[in-house]
């Protein structure tokens, strides 16, 4: 049944004051549509509201062109990986990127994007790598933050787009939001960054360090989901090592060292790149082939002796 026509449910699938999107021929994706749609370059878009969408990362022209022929006007990436923008802007495509974390995100990054979401062009898409469990977490909280839904009508729309059961963290954040005022919308950072790198060699490789120990999980469960991180997703954490790597590669204080160091940092990162590949092959759960298994234990055992090369030279 459609949302508007039950007196009881609380109205807002949008704010009241939510402009007419700009809609285009192509059929947007509807708040109450019971499963997720596909598009060129675009997988599993879901509607939190008429002008509030969650999906996949746009690949190459054509997700930028769906994204563009349904009237959006401004991106949000909650990925950890650098947004294409040269593709979004050659279509005036804002980008914003806001990463978030498997295991949900703190209330200063919720009235962040939140504050994003009120205040800057809509419709806006908001999407991780495969936009099933981040994005869905991210809209189904700004949704609530902003008063536009219910918890359980965002929930409700978290399930539609597949968001995994295991990620309580994510789900917790829409089952605890509540609409804040807009005062504390006000005072969160609207600083809205394009992209976001981490800070500097020492906060990169915290990250890396976390990132490969997720690997090493990944690969003692034979390159599939570890049973004790039903969380992961083992493409994505080799794809986060990759974008970190290259991150720190194209740094400004990384470039200042030696060319021997710059050199093992853009070998890390093609190996990361590697191993995101293979895993990237696999459908969601799928065990790989032995050979390519074979393979990523052999890329791995390389990325270790690379960490360890530019170690034994430059820190220790
Ligand atoms: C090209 C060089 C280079 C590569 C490649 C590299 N590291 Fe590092 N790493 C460093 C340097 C330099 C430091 C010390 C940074 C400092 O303290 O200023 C460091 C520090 C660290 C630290 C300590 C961070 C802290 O808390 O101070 C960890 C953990 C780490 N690296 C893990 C890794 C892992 C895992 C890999 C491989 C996946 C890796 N690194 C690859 C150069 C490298």
């Amino acid at each position: 049944m459609a949302l508007a026509q039950n007196a009881k449910t609380p109205p807002a699938a949008n704010a009241p004051d939510a402009p007419a999107p700009a809609l285009a021929a192509a059929p947007v994706p509807s708040v109450d549509a019971a499963a997720p749609v596909d598009a060129p370059g675009l997988h599993n878009v879901v509607a939190f509201g008429r002008d509030v969408l969650s999906g996949s990362m746009p690949e190459g022209d054509a997700g930028f062109d769906s994204l563009k022929a349904w009237g959006v006007q401004t991106i949000i990436s909650v990925d950890g990986a650098v947004p294409d923008l040269a593709r979004a802007k050659s279509r005036g495509l804002r980008y914003v990127h806001l990463p978030i974390g498997y295991h949900g995100f703190d209330d200063a990054r919720k009235l962040e994007l939140s504050r994003a979401v009120r205040d800057l062009p809509r419709p806006v898409y908001i999407h991780c790598h495969h936009g099933k469990h981040r994005s869905a977490g991210a809209a189904g909280t700004v949704t609530v933050t902003l008063g536009w839904l219910t918890p359980d009508q965002a929930v409700a729309r978290m399930k539609v787009a597949g968001a995994s059961p295991s990620y309580t963290g994510l789900y917790r954040c829409t089952t605890e939001a509540v609409k804040v005022a807009d005062a504390a919308l006000d005072a969160a950072d609207a600083g809205f960054p394009e992209v976001s790198r981490p800070a500097g060699l020492v906060k990169g490789m915290v990250a890396i360090d976390l990132t490969w120990d997720n690997l090493k999980a990944v690969q003692k469960a034979g390159w599939t989901v570890p049973p004790d991180h039903p969380d992961l997703v083992p493409a994505a954490e080799a794809g986060r090592l990759a974008d970190t790597l290259r991150l720190l590669r194209d740094d400004e204080a990384v470039k200042a060292r030696p060319v021997e160091f710059q050199a093992l940092m853009a070998r890390n990162a093609d190996q990361a790149q590697a191993l995101e590949d293979l895993l990237a092959k696999l459908a969601a759960g799928a065990r790989p082939s032995a050979e390519d298994a074979e393979r990523m234990s052999a890329i791995a055992s390389q990325i270790t002796a690379t960490c360890k090369a530019c170690h034994s030279a430059y820190r220790d």
